[in-house]
């Protein structure tokens, strides 16, 4: 052992001082539900990410789906709504939903949106830096209406081998879709708001939509107010995504337009899903449930971190926010440790550690 060795000795033997446990109350506390399949690891990653930004946000984790229901006899127990409602914010993965077959079940994840009356859905669909997409220069939002329409969930049989579902449009739900759209143009310094619909079929129920909307826009002369039918915008929107701005609709047109426009970015896990409230706040991952990817430390962790950057924004956290986007796009760009529906050949974990690797400045 060398002189200094031997000087350095007793101090390596003493115990180092513990770090003292930080028992302040944490600035933001938010709820937060993994739901199924990957749900676990993807949350597991973005606690990572987050906490790496230093920022004071503490987590209410919540169980849903099927851990809920096993546990609890429900996929949304009782503690899961109290404690949103508490926090008034919420991060959440994908819960399982159940496909046709007769099922009475509702989808856990819009029944939460009834009941906490979340009736807004914001979903901006915006090119991540690196993140290769079929088109540059994106920059658009989709609003829906998240409560009501075909999701009213109001199907029934006539007689066997006729079924009906019923198309529910309200003219306060739909007045109030559109009202919060061009308060969202106006706040974001957006041009126009285009009215996605099919009047000209459905002229009842989206003759309503499209009425609301028009009588809105007239309390916003400074916004464009546009209205495309629905097969005609899809197709526009694969043609020249660039002309539009923000989309206001329906339910079940909100759901398809939405998928389509992420695919224009680079796929579902570019864009988040925002559900809006008067209560409550709830920021979603809106991919699919990956049930072959379950514990094999391979699903895409920006899913679930894309929402959470914009529920940072949301609590004032732009710092956090940005140092996460700074990592992200680094990781994208140039360091390329990604999960393999990005092109790599890498583990969850692995390009969680990329990011907070490089997320400093
Ligand atoms: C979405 C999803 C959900 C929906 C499903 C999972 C119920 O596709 O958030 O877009 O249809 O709203
Ligand atoms: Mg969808």
């Amino acid at each position: 052992m060398t002189d200094t060795g031997k000087a350095l000795g007793h101090l390596k033997s003493a115990r180092p001082a513990a770090p003292r446990p930080d028992t302040r109350p944490a600035k933001h506390t938010v709820t937060l539900i993994p739901g199924d399949t990957v749900g676990d690891e993807i949350a597991e990653a973005v606690v990572k990410v987050v906490a790496a930004t230093g920022v004071s946000l503490g987590w209410d984790r919540q169980i849903a789906g099927q851990k809920a229901q096993a546990r609890h006899g429900a996929p949304l127990p009782a503690a899961l709504i109290e404690s949103i409602r508490k926090n008034k914010v919420a991060l959440k993965g994908r819960i399982g939903t159940p496909i046709g077959g007769g099922s009475s079940l509702e989808s856990p994840n819009v029944t939460l949106r009834k009941v906490l009356d979340l009736f807004a859905s914001v979903r901006p669909a915006a090119n991540l830096p690196g993140l290769k997409s079929r088109y540059e220069g994106i920059d658009l939002v989709v609003i829906r209406e998240n409560t009501e329409d075909l999701y009213a969930g109001i199907e029934h049989e006539v007689v066997p081998g006729v079924v009906q579902s019923l198309k529910v449009v309200t003219l306060a739900a739909s007045s109030r879709i559109a009202r919060f759209a061009f308060e969202y143009a106006a706040k974001h310094g957006r041009k126009s708001v285009t009215c996605v619909h099919k009047a000209n079929i459905l002229k009842m129920s989206d003759g309503l939509f499209l009425d609301s909307v028009r009588t809105v826009s007239r309390d916003f002369p400074g916004i464009e107010c546009r209205e495309m039918i629905a097969d005609n915008c899809l197709m526009q929107l694969v043609r020249n995504p660039w002309q539009f701005d923000v989309l206001v609709m329906g339910n079940l047109l909100g759901d398809i337009v939405s998928d389509l426009c992420a695919g224009l970015v680079g796929g579902l896990g570019a864009v988040p899903g925002i559900n809006v409230g008067d209560e409550a706040i709830v920021f979603e991952a809106i991919h699919g449930n990956a049930p072959h990817l379950e514990g094999q430390d391979l699903a895409n962790p920006l899913t679930l971190l894309v929402p959470a950057v914009a529920m940072l924004r949301h609590l004032g956290e732009e710092e956090a926010a940005g140092k996460i986007m700074t990592g992200v796009s680094r990781v994208l760009t140039e360091a390329r440790v990604l999960t393999p529906d990005l092109g790599g050949a890498s583990h969850t974990s692995e390009m969680t550690q990329a990011i907070i690797e490089r997320m400093a400045n």
